[in-house]
């Protein structure tokens, strides 16, 4: 059967003090739900959340990690240090770290790597450029940061992720990807991860789209063939939203 995850990026949004409050009542509308449903929520929020979590379907994820295990790394988290608060899940290589703060393929790996050895389910973004796209090189681009995301991965570890496909042009700016575009995509993904890791990680593996999904587009968007549910942002901070795309 196809396995969806939903997965809420709240990115810098919502005080710790509103945080436990939403994460209820959200539970509370998501309950029988098909789909897994993480909420990943910013660092000041993780304690609430997951406190608030406990005994509900909806899992807590982080937004980023560091890829050292200690040290000097002024205003870094550690994989450990999520690991201590009962985090699931961590977003890793979000366009906007690539973007604002530097990321690029090979932190990502680095990251990747570090998430599962200690245990946290990695979400790994990928995404092209509305450049990169009109260039005609949207494959060839993420078949390279799907191969470096996973350099040194093993099968068994790659089979305990999930692939985000997040076009860029298509985040918080309400263009979504249509249907046959972000489908595209995820089965180029799929592509490449079988050839890297074979037909059961490559079968079994969840790859989401992310890009300005909402209630109104979800079915259908999760409909297709290679998509596993979604990144959503925006839509993610409004409970009855989320819920809605949850229960596409
Ligand atoms: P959006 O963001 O749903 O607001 O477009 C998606 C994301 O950045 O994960």
């Amino acid at each position: 059967m196809k396995k969806y995850v939903v997965a809420g990026n709240w990115k810098m949004n919502k005080l710790p003090s509103e945080t436990a409050a939403f994460i209820k009542e959200l539970a509370l509308k998501v309950e029988g739900a098909v789909a897994e449903v993480v909420a990943c929520v910013p660092y000041t929020s993780l304690a609430a959340a997951v406190e608030a979590a406990k005994g509900t379907c909806v899992k807590i994820g982080a937004q980023n990690l560091h890829f050292e295990d200690s040290g000097a790394f002024t205003g870094e988290v550690s994989a450990d240090m999520l690991v201590d608060m009962d985090v699931e899940y961590v977003i890793i290589g979000h366009s906007e770290r690539r973007q604002y703060f530097g990321e690029t393929d090979v932190t990502v790996n680095k990251k990747v790597i570090k998430a599962i050895e200690k245990g946290l389910k990695p979400i790994v973004c990928v995404g092209e450029s509305l450049e990169e796209r009109e260039q005609g090189i949207t494959i060839d681009l993420i078949r390279s940061q799907v191969k470096i995301a996973f350099m040194n991965v093993s099968a068994e570890d790659a089979a305990k992720c999930i692939i985000a496909y997040e076009p860029i042009w298509a985040i918080g700016t309400g263009k979504t990807a249509t249907d046959e575009q972000a489908n595209e995509v995820c089965a180029a993904i799929r592509v490449v991860v079988r050839e890297l890791y074979g037909d059961s990680v490559a079968d079994g593996l969840v790859i989401q789209y992310g890009g300005s999904v909402k209630p109104s587009n979800a079915a259908a968007l999760f409909g297709m063939s290679d998509i596993n549910g979604g990144l959503v942002g925006g839509a993610s901070l409004k409970s009855d939203d989320f819920a809605g795309i949850v229960k596409f």
